[in-house]
């Protein structure tokens, strides 16, 4: 089956879709993003990506062309044309086709585009052993909770973790850690789970939400608090999330080993928990 995507009001196959070259998600990246994982056919935490959609929206000060109800409807749609009980959903809203110039333009439709890939998440190889990371200076805006299409930043930052032969680049900016070019970062030190702060300077992940909530019914420590570059090259373990990588720990950063090297206990116990929480919230939907 060819892959069908959405464009405009229209399904078609992804080759046939096209867009205007004026479109202002290509000429400025004007235009906000959303990846959805689905499990079973089911969007896993649909209310929270629409949520995020709308604010993602606000902060680009760009109405929202469809309502909740829609954009669910058009997400089953979606998942129903395409092969593949678990699939990554990847949905568009740019500022639409117009003269090129700064300032928004006024009467445009915005371009909504959607589409649907197989769900990768990391094999049980990356699992077990854990993988590479290394760290940058995060040079991005100051707008980084806006899932914006404008993600040069993120791709220069992503490719050095890549050159690097590792899975991440781990972010620090003003000595303090952030996030990692398209993961959140999650840091062990003494049986403490430590999780730096919802801002301007980092994406507000859904994983991140899911592990939160996980360790805090589980009652693992946890603080929520700025971490230090040192905090973060001392951890016993590092963890980085997203939607496509689930929970994977880092096992060396920069090429030193963190703790001893092996995906630690809190992780193995996380991971096991995100995925009983998965099939649990599956079965119940
Ligand atoms: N990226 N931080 C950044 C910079 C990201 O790009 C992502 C996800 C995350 C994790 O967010 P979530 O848990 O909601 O997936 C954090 C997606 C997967 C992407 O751009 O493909």
């Amino acid at each position: 089956m060819s892959e069908m995507v959405y464009l405009n009001g229209e399904f078609v196959p992804l080759e046939e879709a096209r867009i205007p070259v004026l479109d202002r998600g290509f000429i400025f990246g004007d235009g906000i993003y959303e990846v959805v994982p689905v499990y079973s056919r089911k969007p896993f935490r649909m209310a929270e990506h629409l949520q995020r959609l709308q604010n993602s929206l606000d902060g680009i000060r760009l109405a929202n062309p469809l309502s909740d109800s829609a954009w669910i409807k058009l997400m089953h749609d979606i998942i129903a044309k395409n092969d593949g009980d678990d699939q990554s959903i990847y949905l568009q809203v740019t500022r639409g086709v117009a003269k090129r110039d700064h300032a928004f333009p006024k009467n445009v439709k915005q371009t909504v585009f959607m589409m649907s890939s197989p769900l990768t998440t990391p094999p049980r190889e990356q699992i077990e052993n854990g993988m590479p990371a290394i760290t940058a200076n995060d040079f991005r805006w100051l707008k980084c909770d806006v899932k914006s299409t404008a993600l040069l930043g993120n791709c220069l930052l992503r490719q050095l973790a890549v050159d690097a032969g590792a899975i991440e680049t781990i972010l620090f900016r003003d000595g303090k850690l952030t996030e990692a070019s398209a993961s959140n970062v999650f840091v062990v030190k003494n049986g403490v789970l430590l999780a730096p702060p919802k801002n301007n300077l980092v994406l507000p992940g859904i994983t991140y939400d899911v592990v939160l909530e996980i360790a805090q019914a589980r009652e693992f420590e946890v603080e929520v608090r700025e971490i230090s570059e040192a905090e973060t090259r001392n951890a016993d373990e590092i963890w980085v999330t997203s939607s496509t990588k689930e929970v994977l720990a880092i096992t060396t950063l920069d090429g030193k080993p963190v703790g001893d090297g092996k995906p630690g206990m809190l992780f193995r116990r996380m991971h096991a928990l995100y995925q009983e929480f998965k099939r649990d919230i599956m079965r119940v939907k």
